[in-house]
This record gives C-alpha cells, sequence and structure tokens, in this order.
C-alpha cells in the first residue's frame, strides 16, 4: 500500500517520540511491502516561532490531503506562564481538531502484563482492564462562547452541545461496543448540567437502535472515583470534552505510564494519531521520554486501514521490549534503563 502520512512532531519531547514511531513504521512498511511518504509540516510553539500562528494553512493543506497524521505534542511552558499571551500553541491542536472535523477521541485503556506491578494500584484491580474512552473532541466548554466582563472582573466559559453532535459521537460509541463487549456508558453530569440533560435524553433515544448494547448512564465525578476503584467494570465509555479529558489523564495511571497510552482522533475524513501525553518540556532534547504512547499510536493507525497484522506486529515488539526491559527510566525504577533513541531502534531491529 502507498501511504502519504502528515508528520506533526509539535513541541517539547514531540520531535523525539515522533522519530521512534517514523522508524518502527518504516521498519513495517519494508517488512509488508508498503512505501510510506512522510510529510513534515509545522505546528505549535515550533509553528508560532517560525510562522507566528500555531496551526498554519499550510499545515492543515498537509494533514486534509493526507491518508493519516502523526503527531507529537504541543505546548510550551512559555506560554503557560503568561495567562496574557495572545497566541497560544494550544490554539493549533484545537483549530486542527476543528478544521480537520475530529469530532471523536478513541482513548483506550488497558494493561502490559509485565508493568502491572508498575502501576500504583493493586494488580487485582487492574489486571485485564481493556476499556476504551470515546471523547467528544470539537464541543463543549473548549468551543463554547468564553470571555471577560465586569471590567475584567468575571470570566465565563460555556459548555454548549447541540443535538447532532451528541449522536454523531454516541453512535461511534454504539458501533464500538457492539464490536467488543456491548456494554456503553454514558457519562456526565446531568444531575446539574443541562447540556449533560440533552446528552442523557438523546442518547437514551439511540438505546432502541441498538437493542443487544446494555447502556448506563454515570455522573462524571462517580466514573472518576470507579475508573480507578474498578476499571474492569467499564467496556466503551463516552462523553463530553473536558469530561473526557480529565478521565483520560486519569486513566493512564491504571497502565503503569503516561507515556504508554495512544490514541486517534477520527471524524469523517482523515485521522490523525498521538500519544495522550503532552509535550513534557523538562524532558526536551534529553532523549529520556517514553515513546511508546507514539509508537502505539502508529499501530492504531494501521489497524484503522485495516493492516491489522501490521498493527499487531507492532503491539507484539512493544510487549517483548517491555517484557525485555528495554524501556525509558519512567519504567525502569531506577534499573538499567534505555534511551528514547535506543528504544526506537531496538523496536525497529526487532520487526
Ligand atoms: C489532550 C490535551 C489537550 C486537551 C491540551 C493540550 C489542549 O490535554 O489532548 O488531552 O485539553 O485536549
Ligand atoms: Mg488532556
Amino acid at each position: 500500500m502507498k501511504l502519504n502520512i502528515a508528520l506533526l512532531a509539535g513541541d517539547g519531547i514531540g520531535p523525539e517520540v515522533v522519530d521512534q514511531a517514523v522508524k518502527v513504521s518504516d521498519a513495517i512498511a519494508a517488512k509488508y511491502d508498503h512505501e510510506i511518504t512522510w510529510k513534515p509540516a509545522l505546528t505549535g510553539a515550533a509553528a508560532i516561532d517560525a510562522v507566528g500562528e500555531p496551526y498554519p494553512d499550510e499545515t492543515h493543506e498537509i494533514c486534509a490531503s493526507a491518508d493519516a497524521v502523526l503527531f507529537g505534542a504541543i505546548g510550551h511552558p512559555r506560554f503557560d506562564n503568561d495567562p496574557s499571551a495572545k497566541v497560544r500553541p494550544e490554539q493549533g491542536l484545537l483549530k486542527m481538531r476543528q478544521k480537520l472535523g475530529l469530532f471523536a477521541n478513541v482513548r483506550p485503556t488497558f494493561t502490559f502484563p509485565s508493568l502491572i506491578d508498575k502501576s500504583p494500584l493493586k494488580r487485582e484491580r487492574i489486571e485485564g482492564t481493556d476499556l476504551i474512552i470515546l471523547r467528544e473532541l470539537t464541543g463543549g466548554i473548549y468551543f463554547g462562547e468564553r470571555g471577560r466582563k465586569d471590567d475584567n472582573h468575571t470570566a465565563f466559559d460555556t459548555m454548549t452541545y447541540q443535538r447532532f453532535e451528541i449522536e454523531r459521537l454516541a453512535k461511534k460509541g454504539f458501533e464500538m461496543a457492539m464490536k467488543r463487549s456491548k456494554k456503553l456508558c454514558c457519562v456526565d453530569k446531568a444531575n446539574v448540567l443541562e447540556s449533560s440533560r440533552l446528552w442523557r435524553e438523546t442518547v437514551q433515544a439511540m438505546e432502541k437502535d441498538y437493542p443487544e448494547v446494555e447502556v448506563s448512564y454515570e455522573f462524571v465525578d462517580a466514573t472518576a472515583m470507579r475508573l480507578i476503584q474498578w476499571p474492569k467494570g467499564y467496556d466503551v465509555i463516552i462523553t463530553a470534552n473536558l469530561f473526557g479529558d480529565i478521565l483520560t489523564d486519569e486513566a493512564s495511571v491504571i497502565s503503569g505510564s503516561m507515556g504508554l497510552m495512544p490514541s486517534s482522533s477520527v471524524g469523517s475524513k482523515v485521522s490523525l494519531y498521538e500519544p495522550i501525553h503532552g509535550s513534557y518540556p523538562q524532558a526536551a532534547g534529553k532523549d529520556i521520554a517514553n515513546p511508546l504512547a507514539t509508537v502505539l499510536s502508529a499501530a492504531m493507525l494501521f489497524e484503522d486501514l485495516e493492516l491489522t497484522k501490521e498493527a499487531e506486529e507492532i503491539r507484539r515488539v512493544v510487549n517483548k521490549s517491555l517484557a525485555e526491559g528495554i524501556v525509558t527510566e519512567d519504567l525502569a525504577e531506577g534499573g538499567k534503563s534505555y534511551k528514547t533513541s535506543e528504544v526506537g531502534d531496538w523496536l525497529a531491529k526487532n520487526i
């Protein structure tokens, strides 16, 4: 297969982790006879520095015409500590999600046999966890009206949802549940928020179209607790943008390191693949960041293109590296650790 993949390394550790995913993907391409053309493009703080904005039109063109987008991370401390900055790297990510129509963010949480005891949670609670949080990604409070008033003494952000936005996300959730264990949980805050009541009403009305799916409804605060108390109770979770942002960081603890969890963002056109961790500026340029979340995001990319053998091969080699202790320092527990680039080289060599 011929593949054109837009490569958005972004900020912080983005370039380093993306490099490893490229090595691994190129090794897969060589082994399974595919031809990948990587199309690098600027995003985030790196794009602000170069052209003054975090998601330039040129980058959008490259993404929109690619078969898939592989993304690293976005964000820079220089902006975090300056609330008055007019242009922020994160705006690039939001603009990209919106312009590419990536309304569904698929964030799986699973455990790795050799890492179970690295999780701060007890083995018996997490072993066998296999859930997906499907986060709405182009609506809600991230995109609602916001501003300041009363002479700058009041600030507001608005959580708005339209029925069609909930329906298209929920449809993906029902379809995913059908292919898995047929359990769907809608997470909201319907005891307080009107937009959440619209979520519940909309999902309830869709239940009749999927009679085999067992649907439950939970308030997000309760889910925040149950998710780490008994993650095996969940299969597919659907939720609003902000709730999903928070719950997916929480869920990453289950697997043992945030550096392990991949994601895909899908819509009606091109899809994007990225690790759920951020730009981790403290580690940038040090060749110490864990590249596995990005490598596993590349596996999701191959999977979505129905290149299942290729995706499985990546997961196999990742598991092998973990089992053999070829890991970055976040997983080494003071033992021998490897550099980001060494882990990437090892993975590519073992394909
Ligand atoms: C994520 C990140 C982003 C988000 C930030 C960087 C804007 O936390 O992808 O989860 O909040 O969506
Ligand atoms: Mg987040």
